[in-house]
């Protein structure tokens, strides 16, 4: 049995028994079972239990409200973020899924002459492994592209995390979702995790870089598709032209959102040297006057680190840097005094590249900022680093500004807001360049990575033999020859 602790207080939450690799094949075996006549059924069909699951996670929203903030310490609108999340991710999947599932006439080699068809089949068990910092999206909203694709899931979330998960398992079978198609494995990375991934049929990760790399390898070795969703080291830029209230606004819900556990929060932020003292005035009084608390209620700005690994590896950054000379400009401290996980929203100047978090992923509510002179050393700052996750871009020349991001290598970039102009517009894919991962989430691609892509071809009247015998007889060849530099002209084909 594994004890999970409440962050806020750091005393017992509940017991979770632990699953190993006999449960976990157990699970992924009646997953694949129920996968098969899931996946039978016209996507029109599939999408009911998700519309109906959808509009119970807004009905029942403060449940999961309460278990969110338990399992993890953050703030409740944070928690909120998570539920609106899942409601608008889940929404446009369950609109759009039978249009991008259906089967697509494609070109054939000789138009008229084959006719062929391009059709997406489920893979059939997604095993999907998930992190703390977001339970509620990270646990539900890759399972409904999966499941409205025809797969069944098995979720193995964060052992902290679990309850989150098992919440989300009740309320897709009072939604109607047929059984064995969601499933929830509690237990340890090494353990279940390692497990899932050698019995499913593609693994989506959501995690850290070192772990995304064992997943990888593990999945690669059995040549199963993995998507990967990693760490950043997330840089905003504040341009001359920026408008310094917004940008400030941005910065703090950019670099505090789920006290900065948030794989496409910013960490470094570039403010141009017209603005620089201007902004930093602004923004270290702003973050003076957080407020830090731990009720289930809406009164806290921010909440607490999760655990006591998370305040170790913060507290660890900081003071490390404040050894080689770092100014704090604000916070810097732990808060015991509100609870045993709780740290100071922090903004720190002078960071050098001998601090270990001037390249390394904090993972907590710590910012650095810095002055630039020109876009392209503010660009080449951004791009200065293993991660390529998320940016983000202020300036009131949105032209210009769209300019400079398609220079900066990460996977979103978010102009006059922080992360979540380009998390909440689920159309478009979402995903890390470099370390930051593989694959991506949400759109087309968010949904069509758990099929597999199958081509049927039917040849009517002559067959297509390029090899044939006849093919070695000059005159013949010349004739082949001549047809196929002249389709490179025919408008239709080109
Ligand atoms: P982690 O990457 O080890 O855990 C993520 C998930 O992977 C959990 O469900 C875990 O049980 C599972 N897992 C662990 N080892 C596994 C294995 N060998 N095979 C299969 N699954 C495995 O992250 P952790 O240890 O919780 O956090 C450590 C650091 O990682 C954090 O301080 C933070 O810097 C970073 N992190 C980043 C996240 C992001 O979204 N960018 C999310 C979580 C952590
Ligand atoms: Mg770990």
């Amino acid at each position: 049995m594994h004890e999970v602790r409440a962050p806020f207080t750091d005393t017992p939450l509940g017991h979770l028994p632990l699953c190993g690799e006999a449960e976990v094949r157990v699970a992924v075996g009646r997953a694949r079972l129920a996968a098969a006549e899931w996946a039978r059924a016209p996507t029109s069909r599939r999408t009911e239990p998700l519309r109906r699951f959808h509009d119970l996670v807004l009905k029942r929203q403060d449940e999961i409200l309460d278990i969110v903030q338990l399992e993890t310490g953050k703030a409740r609108s944070h928690a909120f973020e998570e539920v609106a999340d899942v409601a608008i991710v889940t929404r446009h999947y369950v609109s759009r899924a039978p249009g991008l599932l259906a089967p697509r006439r494609r070109r054939g080699v000789v138009p008229g002459l084959t006719r062929v068809t391009e059709v997406r089949k489920p893979k059939g068990v997604v095993g999907i492994i998930s992190p703390w910092n977001y339970p509620l999206s990270l646990g539900a909203t890759d399972t409904v592209p999966a499941l409205l694709a025809g797969n069944a899931v098995v979720l193995k979330p964060d052992l902290q995390t679990t309850h989150t998960a098992l919440w989300i398992a009740e309320l897709l079978a009072d939604a109607g979702l047929p059984e064995h198609l969601f499933q929830v494995v509690a237990g340890d990375g090494p353990a279940a995790g390692a497990a899932l991934v050698d019995a499913a049929d593609y693994i989506s990760f959501t995690g850290s870089t070192a772990t995304g790399r064992v997943v990888a390898a593990r999945a690669g070795n059995r040549l199963t598709g993995a998507s990967l969703e990693l760490g950043g080291k997330n840089a905003m830029i504040v341009r001359a032209d920026a408008d310094l209230a917004r940008a400030v606004e941005g910065a703090l819900r950019g670099s505090f959102a789920s006290t900065g556990q948030l794989c496409m929060s910013i960490e470094r932020l570039y403010v141009h040297r017209v603005l620089y003292d201007a902004f930093l005035a602004r923004f270290v009084d702003r973050v003076g006057r957080l407020r830090l608390g731990s009720g289930l209620d809406w009164g806290a700005d921010l909440g607490s680190l999760t655990s006591a690994a998370q305040l170790a590896k913060v507290t660890g950054h900081v003071e490390d840097a404040v050894a080689k000379g770092v100014t704090v400009r604000a916070g810097g401290r732990p808060r015991p005094d509100i609870g045993p996980f709780f740290f100071e929203p922090t903004v720190l100047t002078g960071v050098t590249p001998g601090m270990r978090l001037h390249f390394e992923e904090t993972f907590g509510p710590v910012v650095a900022v810095r002055p630039f002179d020109t876009d392209d050393e503010a660009v080449e700052l951004a791009n200065a680093s293993r991660y390529g996750l998320n940016a983000s871009v202020w300036s009131r020349d949105t032209r210009f500004a769209r300019v400079l991001a398609a220079r900066i290598e990460a996977g979103t970039v978010n102009v006059n807001e922080s992360y979540s102009a380009a998390w909440a517009s689920v159309d478009a894919p979402m995903g890390g360049v470099k370390d930051s991962g593989l694959g991506r989430r949400h759109g087309v691609d968010g949904l069509l990575k758990y099929t597999e892509a199958q081509t049927i071809a039917v040849q009517h009247v002559v067959p297509l033999d390029l090899s044939a015998p006849w093919v070695g007889r000059p005159g013949a060849r010349r004739v082949a020859t001549r047809v196929l530099g002249a389709m490179r002209r025919i408008p239709g084909l080109r």
